[in-house]
C-alpha cells in the first residue's frame, strides 16, 4: 500500500492544479477510447463517414491537448507558488528518491504517449485517404464527382490513386491544399461548381500509367452509339465507329494513341480559357525531334497573348478529362437507356417526353424526382390512356430510369447541370479532338493537324435503321418499337 502511494507521487505532483487534472483526464478518456476502438480502426471499417471525422481527428486532438495541458497547469502551479512566496513541493535533484520516481514515470507515460499518439494521427492519415473520407464527408461538395465515380469504369480505383498518386511530396503537397480545401467547406467560400480542370492534378505519366501501359496495342474498337428520334415511334438510328486507337507495333506506333504517346514526341499546346477548350496554338515535336507550330487561323492570337496564356504538354485527361467523373447529356442518356430496354421504345414519344422532363429546371433533387413522376404520369395518363392501363408498368419502369439519370447527372445544390463538365472525348457535343483537329490549325509550311473523317475512325454505318455491318457481325439491331406490341391507339 505504500509503495502503490509511493509511485503515486508523481501523479500527485501533476495533479495538484485544475489544469494538469484536465489534461490527464483527457489524455486518459481519448486513450481509452481509443483501446476500446482498436479493432474498428484496425479493421479500417467505419459506416458513418462523420463517426470517422470524430474518431480520427477528435482523438488525437484530444490526447494531445491533454498532454499540452498538462505542463502548463505545472508551470502555471510552480509560478504561483513562487509568487505567493511558497516554496515548490518538488526540488530537482535527482537525488531525491521522489524526483527519481517522476524522471522514470515521464519516461514511461511518453513512451506510451509516443506510441498512441503515432497510431492515432497514422489512423487519421491513412482515413482520410479513403473513397469515404474523399467521397462523402463533405457531402454536398463532392456529391457529384462522387456519385459519378460511382457507376464509372473506375469505381474500385481510390480517389487517391488518381489525385495524389504515389510519393511524399504530392502527399504533402495535397494535404496542405486540403487545410485550405476544409477551411473553404467550414466558411461555404468554395466555388459552385468545383471549377475544372483541377490546375495542378498530377501529370497522368505519374497516376494512370501505373495501371495502363500507354504504349499497349488496342487496336480498334468498335463503338456501337443508337440514337431514338423524337417522333412518336421514337425511331432508332444506329452509328457504328470503328476507333483507331492503337499504340505500339512492328510498324511503330500507330492510332489515336500512337500518334499522342509515343515516348519521342511531345505535343505542346497554349489555351486561353480556363476549361481549356480554346487551343489557337499547338507545338508538335515528332520522332525525329523536328518541330512544327500549328496556329488557328481562324481566330488568330497575338503573340504576347499567347505567351502569356497557359502552355500545356499533352497527357492521357487531355483526352480522357472524364474517365470517371462521367457526366451524361439527357438525349444520350435517354438513348442509353432505351437500348438497354429500361425505358421501353414502345412507349409512345418515350425519347422526346424523357428528355423533355429532364431538361426542366428544378429547384433540388427531390422536386424533381416528384416533378419527374408527375409529368411522365400526367402524359400518358392523360394522351394514351389505353397504353397507361394496358402498360403501366413500363411507364413506372421509365419514370424510374429517368429520375435515375437525373440523380446522377443534375446536382443543383452545387450548380452542377447538364454540360456543366464537357468531355474532350469526342467532337459532337463539345469541341474535344476538334479543339485541334478542326482543320484551322495550320503550320507556317502549310501543314494542319489532320481533319479527315477517317483519320481517328472509321464509319461503317452512320444513322441507319439496321446497319448491314451488324446484320453481317451476326449482332442484332437495336432495341426498337417494332419489337415488342406496336403501341395501341390512342
Ligand atoms: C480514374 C481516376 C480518378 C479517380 C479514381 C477519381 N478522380 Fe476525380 N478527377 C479525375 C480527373 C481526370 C479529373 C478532371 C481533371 C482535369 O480535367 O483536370 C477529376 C476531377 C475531380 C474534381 C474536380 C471537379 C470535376 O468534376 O472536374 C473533383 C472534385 C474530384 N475529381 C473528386 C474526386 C473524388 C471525391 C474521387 C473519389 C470518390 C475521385 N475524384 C476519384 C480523375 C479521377
Ligand atoms: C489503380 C489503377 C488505375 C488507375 C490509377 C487508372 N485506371 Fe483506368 N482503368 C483501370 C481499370 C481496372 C479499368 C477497367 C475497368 C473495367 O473494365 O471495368 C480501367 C479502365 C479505363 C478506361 C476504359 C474505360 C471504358 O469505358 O472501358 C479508360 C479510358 C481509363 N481507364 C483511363 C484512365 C485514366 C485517364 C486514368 C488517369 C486519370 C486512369 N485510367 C487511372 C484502372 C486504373
Ligand atoms: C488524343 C487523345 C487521347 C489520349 C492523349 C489518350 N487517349 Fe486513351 N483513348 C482515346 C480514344 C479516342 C479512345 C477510344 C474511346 C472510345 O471510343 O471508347 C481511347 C481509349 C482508351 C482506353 C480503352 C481501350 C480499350 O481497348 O477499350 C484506355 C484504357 C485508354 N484510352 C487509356 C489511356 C491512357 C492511360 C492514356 C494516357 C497514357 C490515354 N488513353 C491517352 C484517346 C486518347
Ligand atoms: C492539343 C491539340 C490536340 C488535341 C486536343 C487532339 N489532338 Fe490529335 N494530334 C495533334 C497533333 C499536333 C497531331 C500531330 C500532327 C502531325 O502529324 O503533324 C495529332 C495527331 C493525331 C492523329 C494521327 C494523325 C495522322 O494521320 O498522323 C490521330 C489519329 C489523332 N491525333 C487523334 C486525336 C483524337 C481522337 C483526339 C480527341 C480525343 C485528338 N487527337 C485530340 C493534336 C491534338
Ligand atoms: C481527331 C479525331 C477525329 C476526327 C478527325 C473525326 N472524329 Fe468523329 N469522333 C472522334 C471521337 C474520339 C469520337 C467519340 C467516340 C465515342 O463516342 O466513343 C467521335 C465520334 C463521332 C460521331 C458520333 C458517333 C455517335 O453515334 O456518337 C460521329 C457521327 C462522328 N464522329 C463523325 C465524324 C465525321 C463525319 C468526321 C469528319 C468530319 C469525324 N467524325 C472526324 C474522333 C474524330
Amino acid at each position: 500500500m505504500h509503495k502503490l502511494r509511493e509511485w503515486l507521487v508523481p501523479l500527485a505532483y501533476f495533479s495538484n492544479n485544475l489544469i494538469s487534472r484536465i489534461g490527464i483526464f483527457a489524455v486518459t478518456a481519448a486513450g481509452i477510447l481509443w483501446i476500446l476502438l482498436l479493432p474498428q480502426l484496425i479493421r479500417g471499417t467505419m459506416a458513418n463517414p462523420y463517426a470517422g471525422i470524430v474518431l480520427f481527428f477528435g482523438l488525437p486532438a484530444v490526447f494531445l491537448t491533454g498532454l499540452v495541458l498538462i505542463p502548463i497547469g505545472v508551470h502555471t502551479e510552480r509560478k504561483r507558488m513562487r509568487d505567493s512566496g511558497q516554496h515548490p513541493q518538488m526540488v530537482f535533484d535527482f537525488r531525491h528518491p521522489s524526483v527519481r520516481k517522476l524522471a522514470m514515470f515521464l519516461g514511461i507515460a511518453t513512451a506510451a504517449n509516443i506510441l498512441i499518439a503515432s497510431q492515432l494521427s497514422y489512423t487519421a492519415v491513412t482515413y482520410m485517404d479513403t473513397d469515404k473520407f474523399c467521397g462523402e464527408t463533405c457531402h454536398t461538395v463532392m456529391t457529384p464527382e462522387f456519385t459519378a465515380y460511382l457507376e464509372s469504369p473506375h469505381a474500385r480505383v481510390q480517389c487517391v490513386d488518381c489525385h495524389i498518386g504515389p510519393g511524399a511530396g504530392w502527399f504533402v503537397r495535397y494535404k496542405l491544399d486540403g487545410v485550405g480545401q476544409l477551411f473553404a467547406v467550414i466558411a461555404h467560400t468554395y466555388p459552385k461548381p468545383i471549377p475544372s480542370p483541377v490546375e495542378n492534378l498530377r501529370p497522368a505519366r505519374e497516376t494512370c500509367e501505373r495501371c495502363h501501359w500507354p504504349q499497349r496495342f488496342s487496336g480498334d474498337k468498335f463503338v456501337v452509339h443508337t440514337e431514338y428520334a423524337d417522333d412518336e415511334q421514337n425511331t432508332p438510328a444506329t452509328t457504328v465507329l470503328l476507333m483507331k486507337i492503337g499504340g505500339q507495333t512492328w510498324r511503330g506506333t500507330v492510332g489515336i494513341h500512337g500518334a499522342h504517346l509515343d515516348a519521342n514526341t511531345k505535343i505542346e499546346y497554349v489555351t486561353t480559357d480556363s476549361t481549356r477548350q480554346t487551343i489557337p496554338q499547338v507545338i508538335y515535336t515528332d520522332p525525329a525531334g523536328k518541330t512544327t507550330v500549328y496556329n488557328d487561323t481562324s481566330a488568330p492570337v497575338p503573340a504576347a497573348k499567347l505567351d502569356a496564356a497557359e502552355h500545356r504538354i499533352m497527357d492521357c485527361m487531355d483526352c480522357h478529362n472524364r474517365p470517371t467523373h462521367i457526366f451524361q447529356l439527357p438525349e444520350h442518356a435517354v438513348d442509353q437507356e432505351m437500348a438497354d430496354g429500361h425505358i421501353s421504345p414502345s412507349l409512345p414519344f418515350a425519347k422526346k417526353e424523357s428528355v423533355a422532363a429532364l431538361k426542366r429546371e428544378y429547384p433540388d433533387r427531390d422536386t424533381a424526382a416528384r416533378d419527374i413522376a408527375g409529368a411522365l404520369t400526367g402524359f400518358y395518363r392523360d394522351k394514351y390512356q389505353q397504353v397507361y392501363q394496358t402498360n403501366k408498368g413500363a411507364v413506372e419502369a421509365a419514370i424510374s430510369a429517368v429520375q435515375a439519370i437525373y440523380a446522377r447527372n443534375v446536382f443543383p445544390e452545387m450548380k452542377v447541370t447538364w454540360g456543366t463538365y464537357p468531355s474532350n472525348l469526342g467532337h459532337m457535343d463539345s469541341p474535344g479532338c476538334f479543339r485541334c483537329h478542326d482543320g484551322n490549325h495550320t503550320s507556317a509550311d502549310g501543314k494542319t493537324i489532320p481533319n479527315d473523317c477517317s483519320t481517328c475512325h472509321d464509319m461503317p454505318a452512320n444513322q441507319e435503321k439496321n446497319p448491314k455491318i451488324l446484320n453481317d457481325l451476326g449482332l442484332k439491331p437495336p432495341a426498337s418499337s417494332a419489337e415488342s406490341d406496336p403501341p395501341p391507339a390512342k
